[in-house]
């Protein structure tokens, strides 16, 4: 790199948030102006004290009531959720790692969009609500919208080998999660420590519940269509349990052009972060000098039918992007606190996602109204 990258982490005590500190303290060129948390105040004061950034915000003022967040010397602290809409877009930021988790960070993501910044994204929820107006926005403000999920960072570097028209689809991989091999039955008695056991990614609660329905490569499928201007019908999902080839691209000619790593997020969260340079970091290598088996299988749509939403709402784009994104948040709190079965999730989700009133070219206030609607209809479905 040839100078200095100013950066706002929003989420910074969150999984993301902890590669790219990590990421930051062994590449240099990498100034950290300002991070967020949440729940995690001793995290995010610790945080403060090592990387001395100008702003912390602590995003809601409620649970840093009373926190006390004395002796950072450098750094002002913020309070509330609007504070991380204005860190989004301070101008001395030149990117926002957007890695707060679901909606709620939609605001700070379309801050940072619509002030023309460089976003490396890892908040695949903003563009699965919103993906027609944060592109739009992008291409108003300017801004360059990277992607930080494994499977689109290598997406992203596979297209560098041809040319747009040259594309013939994307082949998005998924680990299968921990129940790839399990029946009904097991699906069915499947307790929260089960889901929370993640094969070969360690990563916050809500995307290893996504991963372990594969809702997240639902989720996927629609970021990818939204990041990359392609249609459904250009994208597929394979099952690659050992989680090493992160995605493809399948040119016109046939060549099926690959990114390879081991599954560490540190890799894609460095790439967004010096794009275009690429440079030494802290991300392991693979070892192709011992014996290692690369599978690949067809998905089983039974068994993960979450699968079929996120190809629906690819389809028909919309309202359905917000209605099956707070779906889906909704129940998956609702199964981390017992309120629900494993397989309640993606049944709800269907069922809230049918009976919805679509609207073709949602507002953002409309999209923001669906969201209310699906979490209603959520807490409606658990005691119906
Ligand atoms: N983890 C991965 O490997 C991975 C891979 C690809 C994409 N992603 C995407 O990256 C995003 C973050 O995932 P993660 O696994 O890092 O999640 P995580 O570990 O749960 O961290 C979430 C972050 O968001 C903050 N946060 C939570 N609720 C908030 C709220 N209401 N307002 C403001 N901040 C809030 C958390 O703060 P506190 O912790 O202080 O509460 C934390 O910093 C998700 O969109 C996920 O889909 C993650």
């Amino acid at each position: 790199m040839t100078r200095t990258k100013n950066i706002a982490i929003l989420g910074s005590t969150g999984s993301i948030g902890q590669s790219a500190l990590e990421v930051v303290r062994s590449v240099p060129g990498l100034n950290v102006v300002a991070i967020s948390g949440c729940n995690n105040l001793e995290l995010l004061a610790k945080q403060a004290k090592e990387f001395s950034p100008q702003y912390i915000v602590a995003a809601d003022s409620e649970v840093a009531a009373g926190f006390d967040f004395s002796g950072l010397a450098d750094t002002e602290v913020l309070y509330g959720a609007s504070e991380l809409d204005r860190i989004a877009a301070l101008p001395e930021v030149d990117i926002v790692l957007a890695a707060i988790v679901g909606i709620a960070g939609l605001p700070s993501t379309w801050a940072a969009v619509e002030s023309g910044k460089t976003v490396a994204l890892a908040n695949k929820e903003t563009l699965v609500v919103a993906g027609h107006l944060i592109t739009d926005l992008a291409s108003q403000s300017g801004a360059t919208i990277l992607p930080v999920d494994s499977e689109h960072s290598a997406v992203f570097q596979a297209l560098k080998s041809g040319k747009d028209h040259e594309v013939a689809r994307i082949v998005l991989t998924a680990s299968g999660g921990p129940f790839r091999e399990f029946n009904q039955e097991q699906l069915s008695t499947v307790t929260i420590e089960q889901a929370l056991a993640h094969p070969t990614w360690d990563m916050g609660q809500k995307i290893t519940i996504d991963s372990a329905t594969m809702m997240n490569k639902a989720l996927e499928v629609i970021e990818a269509k939204w990041l990359f201007s392609v249609g459904p019908q250009q994208i597929d999902v394979v099952i690659h349990p050992q989680s090493m080839v992160h995605s493809l691209v399948e040119f016109v000619d046939g060549s099926l052009v690959a990114q390879m790593s081991p599954p560490d997020m540190m890799l894609p969260i460095q790439y967004a972060l010096t794009y275009p340079a690429r440079v030494a970091g802290p991300s392991p290598k693979l070892d192709l000098t011992s014996a290692m088996n690369l599978e690949f299988f067809p998905p089983d749509l039974e068994r993960f039918p979450a699968l079929e939403l996120g190809f629906d709402v690819a389809r028909f784009g919309g309202s359905t992007g917000a209605v099956l994104n707070a779906a889906n948040e909704a129940a998956v709190e609702a199964f981390l606190t017992q309120k629900i079965s494993y397989t309640d999730i993606v049944t709800a989700c269907r069922e809230i996602l049918d009976q919805h009133n679509f609207e073709p070219h949602p507002t953002l206030p409309q999209l923001i109204a669906a969201d209310r609607w699906a979490r209603q209809e959520m807490s409606k479905w658990m005691v119906a």
